[in-house]
């Protein structure tokens, strides 16, 4: 069941590639001009960004390097889905990474809405696809919000 939802996320990733060539370092700075678009509320975690534009993302540093970042990030779960024990250590780890923002807890799971929105940007994604994403954003959420509860922080 796993290796099957981690086959389908690894498939449609190809269209979201990470690496140093052009067009790669651009899928990075695409999540960014989607997410700031589309969620422009959620730009308040950003210090000092709070107010970019697409064109700001486009002309960024901080984004052509966050945007590999997040990219990468993705591309780990996918990567390690098959593994759950792996997987969930991986998402305790960003959690922990991200205590410093305050973030709503619920965010943890409309990220994946958000990540499946910028994929559909990069290619067409079957029903298949959208729910292979859909499990693992359900089983990020849960290892996030027990580890949030067993670190005594808000969550939902
Ligand atoms: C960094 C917010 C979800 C992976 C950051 C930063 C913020 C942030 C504010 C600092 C970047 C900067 O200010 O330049 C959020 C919000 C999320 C979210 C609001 C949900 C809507 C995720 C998820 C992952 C992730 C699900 C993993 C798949 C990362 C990584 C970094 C980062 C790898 C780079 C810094 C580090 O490794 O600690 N995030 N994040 N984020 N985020 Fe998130």
């Amino acid at each position: 069941m796993s290796v099957e939802v981690a086959r389908l996320c690894k498939h449609s990733l190809e269209s979201a590639r990470v690496g140093t060539d052009e067009d790669k370092v651009q899928n990075g700075r695409d999540f960014y001009k989607f997410f700031f678009t589309n969620y422009p509320d959620l730009r308040v975690y950003f210090k000092g960004a709070e107010k970019f534009t697409a064109d700001d993302v486009q002309k960024s540093e901080r984004f052509e390097k966050q945007g590999q970042r997040i990219l990468l990030a993705v591309h780990v779960l996918a990567e390690t889905y098959a593994n759950q024990e792996v997987f969930k250590a991986y998402v305790r780890e960003t959690i922990n990474r991200h205590r410093i923002y305050k973030m709503d807890p619920a965010l943890w799971l409309a990220f994946f809405t958000v990540f499946v929105g910028y994929l559909g940007t990069k290619t067409t994604l079957d029903e298949a696809t959208k729910n292979a994403w859909a499990e693992m954003g359900k089983v990020f959420n849960e290892e996030a919000q027990t580890h949030l509860k067993n670190s005594g922080l808000p969550h939902v």
